[in-house]
């Protein structure tokens, strides 16, 4: 790819300066590309009415062409815009979740152009809260079509560190807010299903959704504790090696007690000359393991601490070159969920149980 100069915007994540946030906003109006903090990840954005420009996210990314974005808004009205059709339960949802990291999945209209959608008939949308996020899309006057913003294949990033490793070069500007708060994608809802379903859990958990709308099922794949088959991915990008480091790792659950034990047997039955072993471990249990390195990335009492931890801590073990990482699960509920979906998933579904 032909290299371009990106232009790094610092401004204050709670009170963005309005100057900086307009030269990014002209940017998007022009169709190039601009990477800003959401409060889950830092989003790659293009006006999604565009689609010139949203293959540009495809191309900068390397993203496979049949995965589909996620439409940002900050107005409420553009998703009569964007959707066919906006079931009562939709506006129950927004009422209580938006702004914030609920993406919701409608039958698409006319106006969304094929390359967000990837061909299908539905469209992803969603409203942030991080004040960077909704400031740039109001000035913008645009729905903006954002994936996450790193290459394809790697954790999302949850710093402007993270986007420059993997884009720098490849997009026009890079709004720098500092760190993330939740760290993990927004939750995934698939409206056009009765009842809804969960396609990927998020920080809004199923705990939360339910206390809303009912009953709210999970796709199997979003609780998947062994590889499903594509045929029923319904979200395509639930088929792709998401969230991976380079390392093989290896995912022990179970109760608490055992769980100390089998990590650090399978450390032990990995470590030799040459071989970096790695655990990930949380405050309670870091103590306790010998290993070539030990990353606490939160607590069995702090799973939202392990959710935003969890991306920084994949790089931080590929930077050092680990090159196998035992990692304790946690509780799947609430948004330990989302953390163990992420987790198995960059395990390929090589999960240990702990007696
Ligand atoms: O928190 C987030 O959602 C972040 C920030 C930037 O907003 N975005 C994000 O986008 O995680 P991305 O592209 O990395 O993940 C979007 C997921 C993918 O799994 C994609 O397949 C799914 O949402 N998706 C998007 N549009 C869809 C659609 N129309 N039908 C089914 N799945 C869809
Ligand atoms: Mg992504």
């Amino acid at each position: 790819m032909e290299s371009i100069k990106t232009i790094v915007l610092k401004v204050d994540p709670r009170q963005p300066e309005l100057g900086k946030i307009r030269v990014a906003a002209e940017v998007l109006k022009k169709g190039g590309l601009v990477a800003f903090p959401t409060e889950t990840v830092y989003g790659l954005g293009a006006n999604a009415l565009d689609e010139k420009a949203v293959l540009k996210i495809f191309k900068a990314k390397n993203r496979p062409p049949d995965n589909p974005i996620i439409v940002h808004v900050a107005n409420e009205d553009d998703i009569y815009v964007l959707a066919e059709h906006v079931p009562e339960i939709a506006e129950k949802l927004i009422g209580e979740f938006w702004p914030g990291p609920l993406t919701l999945l409608f039958v698409r209209s006319e106006a969304v152009p094929n390359a967000v959608t990837a061909g299908l008939a539905t469209v992803a949308i969603r409203m942030p809260s991080h004040a960077v996020a909704h400031t740039l899309i109001s000035e913008a006057g645009i729905p903006v079509a954002a994936p996450s913003a790193n290459l394809a294949g790697r954790p999302s990033p949850t710093s402007a560190k993270h986007v420059l490793d993997d884009l720098s070069g490849r997009i026009e500007v890079l709004i720098d807010g500092g760190e993330i708060g939740y760290g993990v994608e927004s939750t995934v809802l698939d409206l056009t299903t009765d009842p809804p379903t969960v396609l990927r859990p998020g920080p809004t958990t199923v705990e939360e959704l339910r206390k809303v709308v009912g009953e709210v099922e999970v796709h199997p794949i979003a609780k998947a504790e062994v590889p499903i088959e594509v045929a029923i991915a319904r979200s395509p990008g639930m088929k792709y090696r998401h969230y991976a480091p380079a390392a093989k790792v290896v995912v022990v659950e179970g109760p608490l007690e055992g769980i100390i034990r089998k990590v650090q047997e399978l450390v032990d039955a990995q470590r030799k000359p040459g071989k970096k072993v790695g655990v990930m471990a949380m405050e309670e249990t870091a103590p306790k393991y010998r290993a070539d390195v030990v990353k606490v990335v939160g607590g069995h009492r702090d799973p939202r601490a392990v959710a935003k931890n969890l991306f920084k801590v994949f790089r931080e073990l590929d930077a050092e070159g680990v090159n196998f990482v035992v990692a304790e699960g946690l509780e799947p509920t609430g948004i330990g969920l989302a953390v163990m979906n992420r987790l198995r998933k960059a395990a390929g579904y090589n999960i240990v149980y702990a007696e």
